[in-house]
């Protein structure tokens, strides 16, 4: 397979993978290995697409990137400069993206168990949103905003009870979550009571999201059905319209080159119907509709290099190669059985016809990368390349085995790279350390 055609940034040319036009060879040669290097075009790019599909198609509207599937100073001000809104789920987060100045009325305040001081410092700084989901948080939220003089723009997060199709780890939806509000009658008032009676709450609506990497629209569609009844009841029940519907992220990308390319439209525009449909139908104001893609935006624009350390056969069984990284740069195989992609970087042209398994250098027998790939005589030396690693790999990173978390390159188009984040050294490690 042409890989243009599965990711268009990458190409090949004298016989090397060449990523925004850079040689992957001479990054993994200059910066070291394992690399994760991002394509800011491909980023950009992608917020172009949320631009024409959503912003500028329909009024009304936000997008917030859900800068947990990786977070950088570096990207926090790309998506801010492209016009969208940060979502943030810790204080962690929130300090990083109020370090690349961006705008605290773009940023969206989530978590299931946020502490006093994270609630304080969101409030503190004057975020744009709070998404709350338990009842204790709305006291804590009225008292922390009455003492500093501050209205807290607010939404609730349901449970919207929707089986999401999709690996049950990432799968947030469904009746029984750690995530949301149940929708069951006496629920529902003590939440509503609780934030119509705050008077430093300003309640504007209510979330959803259902789970990541969903490749239908069926399980968006349902919650959607889920959340739309919500507003009406409220309507008729306290007299309240919901103004705000966050509709969350989840949109599914291409991992495999068999995976079709699935625009955001196919997800948006059934929804966005839907919404004024129910809304006229009721004679209830559109309210103001925001998304929060995470993948959507960051997962098919990284990949990440590795230098190939060995290549083990066990007779019929298969041939494990074992690279310089693994499950501490990326738990996602590991941890809900994501599959990738992967080629030879440096013997590109080369006919992949050697089926391997990629395994990480953890001591885990779970450490395991891709299964099953085809490289091109795999030798140790060789760069291989993983594609789809932009999301929750970099910001899923750990030191377990006391490894080092690696670098980020940043690509530009054109040949042009740059150095976003360091390789972390041995110091760093243990810089917390008595
Ligand atoms: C509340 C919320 N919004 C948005 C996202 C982004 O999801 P995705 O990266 O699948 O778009 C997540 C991911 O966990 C989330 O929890």
């Amino acid at each position: 397979m042409d890989i243009g055609e599965f990711n268009s940034h990458a190409s090949v040319r004298f016989n090397h993978l060449f990523y925004d036009g850079v040689d992957t060879v001479e990054l993994a040669s200059h910066y070291g290995t394992p690399l994760y290097v991002v394509s800011e075009s491909a980023v950009r790019e992608r917020c172009s697409s949320v631009r024409k599909a959503f912003l500028e198609k329909y009024p009304n509207t936000r997008a917030v990137y859900a800068s947990k599937a990786f977070q950088t100073l570096d990207m926090c001000r790309i998506i801010d400069q492209e016009g969208l809104g940060i979502d943030v789920v810790s204080g962690g987060e929130l300090f990083a993206a109020l370090k690349a100045q961006v705008n605290p009325g773009a940023i969206v305040f989530h978590g299931n168990a946020k502490t006093l001081d994270e609630l304080e410092y969101a409030i503190e700084n004057d975020v744009g949103r709070i998404i709350s989901d338990n009842l204790r948080e709305i006291s804590e939220v009225e008292r922390i905003a009455a003492r500093l003089g501050k209205k807290v723009k607010l939404l609730y997060r349901i449970t919207p009870g929707v089986d999401s199709h999709t690996h049950r780890f990432i799968s947030t939806g469904s009746l029984d979550s750690k995530f949301g509000i149940p929708l069951d009658s006496s629920v529902r008032n003590d939440y509503m009571r609780a934030v119509l009676n705050s008077p430093h709450i300003d309640f504007r609506g209510f979330h959803f999201h259902i789970g990541s990497q969903i490749r239908d629209n069926f399980s968006h569609l349902a919650a959607l059905g889920v959340a739309l009844k919500l507003i009406v009841d409220v309507h008729t029940d306290y007299g309240f319209d919901v103004s705000e519907l966050n509709l969350g992220g989840g949109f599914g990308i291409r991992y495999l080159p068999g995976d079709p390319e699935t625009e955001l439209g196919y997800f948006l525009d059934p929804m966005m119907q839907l919404i004024r449909f129910e809304m006229e139908k009721a004679k209830i104001p559109m309210p103001m509709v925001t998304i929060e893609p995470g993948r959507w935006i960051i997962g098919e624009a990284g990949i990440t290099l590795y230098e190939l350390r060995s290549v083990k056969t066990i007779p019929g069984i298969r041939t494990y190669v074992g690279v310089d990284g693994g499950m501490t740069d990326n738990i996602r195989p590991a941890l809900y059985e994501a599959r990738y992609h992967a080629i030879s970087a440096n013997k590109a042209d080369w006919s992949h016809d050697t089926v391997v398994t990629i395994a990480g250098k953890c001591c885990e027998s779970g450490d395991i990368l891709v299964k099953d790939v085809g490289l091109a005589e795999p030798k140790p030396g060789d760069i291989v390349a993983v594609f789809s690693t932009g999301a929750y790999n970099h910001s899923m990173a750990s030191n377990y085995n006391r490894i080092p978390r690696p670098a980020v390159v940043m690509t530009t188009g054109e040949g042009r790279h740059r150095l976003s984040v360091r390789r972390e050294s041995y110091e760093d490690m243990l810089i917390r350390e008595f």
